[in-house]
């Protein structure tokens, strides 16, 4: 895998130039073409140092550093992130850089329309906490939003594409917080990468060519949308270099006026016109909603795993309690003595995953709406208990929910929400020894597909469950106005010894608490760098098939899984990991399957 850029160093030269910028990056993009068009890419075009990273990424090798490094889904953002560090700039401000760039160049995964969820370790303090900058259900907004006139469940597209799906968005008060609570640099000053690269052009890569490409329809649906995506009616192309300068201006008011910009204003006013207006599917989203949005800060939620605690974002998400379950049941079985290789591993691992799947359907939703046994679902004793129904050779017949301890006695009925994989993932560590891991998206790929100041919009809502009650039993995760739909998202901070050693996580719908999961093991059982973990060919098993990866090593258990009871599903299994060890030094790691790098010095 293989993609084109111009560095950092050349896109800042060239947003120096006031005229004619868009034509000097053409002329950039035009000399690659051909490069672009034969390979996929062009290396020549990136830093030495991120070209060394990406052969590293690719040959299996982690990237090591002695003060800090960054790891995320594409090269420009993460040498802006890095420019950031160099400086002396903290892991919050490296992440404001970071995906205010992923937000222009990644724009299918995330940006300033949608949520995020952060995990911090703070140096200074020894404390870990958690943000929360999830997208939330209009005021307007009903349990009914999802459904036909029969109270039947709209089909998944009917209910992403346009104003419906629209949850106020997160990311831009995230990130105020985050540079409140952790910044040193300039707030002003963490937006200049993007907006010199908004203003300039950026190449196209050939993930966002290829995702615009297979989802051309529903893009070309609205306007605003589809000038940018699709000019001329026809997709933009790997290569390609564009400019989004509204983008740029929504940036320069964010730096100037901080997020009140963004929820207030002509740019709220415009998010609100284009949510109420959108053709067809119309939203409830209003003024009132993003006057109201509020990131709310939370404690970590952590599990233990052997020597470690694995530590991570608790409801609205279920990322936390998830990973964190299925490793408190691994736990109780050596897999380091089993090995990677071993049927009997992944049978302990699909199991597993099984179970706290099961547990995930009945019992997660955001807290601040459903009592939820959220220390009950990772007590130890409880996660033994579950463990021991994995006692024996073969795959679960039954796979039931737990009865975890409640604060309150409650009674659930089981999630029917959908997930599709998006999403992007960041990993940071400074030079100070703060660990940023932060998960960020607007959900489905392009989101709710409405555009609006040179952005996209989220469709975060379709992460409720569309039914609101079974057989007359309540869903914990029905739509309610104000709430957060339940998240997969698991950015997480491995901690021993009650210091980090680990910054890890991905994007990839509900499949992101497995691959997440199996990567700890990987590199905490079977002795993996972070880059060999995150590599590792998939087996994923959330509470249906066990889907392997197609065209890898892992095909190979389809047999031994098959004969274990397991229905086996091959197919692309598309993670985003991006990851950092934190010890004498720092080793990062990107995913192969996705566009990104980990760079340090
Ligand atoms: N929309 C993806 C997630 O929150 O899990």
């Amino acid at each position: 895998m293989r993609f084109s850029f111009c560095s950092a160093a050349l896109c800042l030269a060239l947003a120096q130039v006031a005229s004619a910028q868009v034509a000097l990056a053409q002329q950039a993009a035009d000399a690659l073409a051909p490069e672009v068009a034969t390979s996929g890419g062009d290396i020549q075009t990136l830093s030495a140092a991120a070209r060394d990273a990406l052969a590293a990424r690719d040959a299996g090798r982690p990237v090591a550093a002695e003060n800090w490094m960054v790891a995320a889904a594409n090269p420009l953002a993460v040498e802006a992130g890095a420019d950031v560090l160099r400086k002396g700039g903290t892991a919050a401000d490296a992440m404001i850089a970071v995906q205010t760039v992923l937000g222009l160049v990644e724009p299918q995964s995330s940006g300033l329309g949608g949520g995020a969820f952060l995990v911090y370790y703070d140096a200074r303090t020894g404390q870990l906490t958690t943000l929360d900058g999830r997208e939330t259900a209009p005021l307007a907004a009903t349990p009914r939003l999802f459904q036909d006139d029969a109270g039947e469940p709209l089909g998944f597209f009917d209910a992403v594409v346009g104003g419906r799906s629209v949850g106020t968005p997160g990311t831009p008060a995230l990130l105020e917080m985050a540079h409140r609570k952790w910044g040193r640099a300039n707030w002003g000053g963490l937006f200049n990468a993007a907006i010199a690269l908004a203003e300039t052009g950026f190449a196209v890569s050939p993930r966002m060519a290829d995702s615009i490409a297979n989802d051309a329809d529903r893009l070309g649906r609205f306007p605003d949308t589809a000038a940018y995506f699709l000019p001329e009616g026809t997709p933009l192309k790997a290569g390609q270099v564009i400019s989004n300068q509204p983008y740029a201006d929504v940036l320069r008011a964010i730096a100037a006026d901080g997020a009140a910009a963004f929820y207030t204003g002509p740019i709220a006013a415009d998010i609100v016109r284009t949510v109420q207006g959108a053709a067809g599917n119309p939203g409830v989203l209003s003024a009132v909603d993003l006057a109201l949005y509020q990131v709310k800060e939370r404690p970590a939620v952590c599990a233990s795993y052997r020597a470690f605690e694995a530590c991570g974002m608790g409801p609205p998400s279920s990322g936390a309690l998830t990973v964190g379950q299925i490793l408190g049941m691994l736990g109780q079985y050596d897999l380091a003595e089993l090995g990677a290789d071993n049927p009997d591993s992944w049978r302990l691992i699909g199991d597993a995953s099984r179970l706290a799947f099961a547990d995930r359907g009945r019992y997660m939703a955001d807290s601040d709406f459903v009592p939820m046994p959220t220390k009950g679902l990772v007590d130890g004793d409880y996660l033994a208990d579950r463990a021991r129904l994995l006692a024996g050779e073969t795959a679960l017949e039954v796979v039931e929910p737990g009865t975890p301890t409640f604060d309150h006695a409650l009674n659930w009925a089981d999630d029917e929400s959908l997930e599709f994989p998006s999403t992007s993932h960041i990993s940071i560590v400074d030079q100070y020894g703060n660990v940023l891991s932060m998960t960020t998206t607007i959900e489905n790929g392009f989101g709710a597909r409405l555009m609006t100041n040179g952005f996209l919009l989220n469709n975060e809502l379709t992460d409720f469950s569309f039914r609101s009650h079974s057989d007359g039993v309540p869903i914990a995760n029905r739509l309610e106005p104000g709430k957060r739909p339940r998240s997969s998202m698991a950015p997480t901070i491995v901690m021993r010894d009650d210091k980090p050693v680990l910054a890890i996580g991905s994007p990839g719908g509900s499949r992101i608490i497995g691959y997440v999961a199996t990567a700890i093991v990987a590199w905490a059982d079977w002795g993996m760098n972070v880059q060999e973990a995150i590599s590792l060919p998939h087996a994923i098993n959330r509470f249906g098939t066990y889907d392997l990866e197609a065209g890898t090593e892992a095909e190979a258990l389809a047999e031994a899984l098959t004969g274990m009871g397991f229905e086996v599903n091959p197919r692309d299994l598309n993670s985003g990991l991006h990851a950092i060890e934190i010890g004498d030094r720092l080793h990062g790691g990107a995913d192969p399957r996705r566009e990104g790098i980990a760079l340090g010095e």
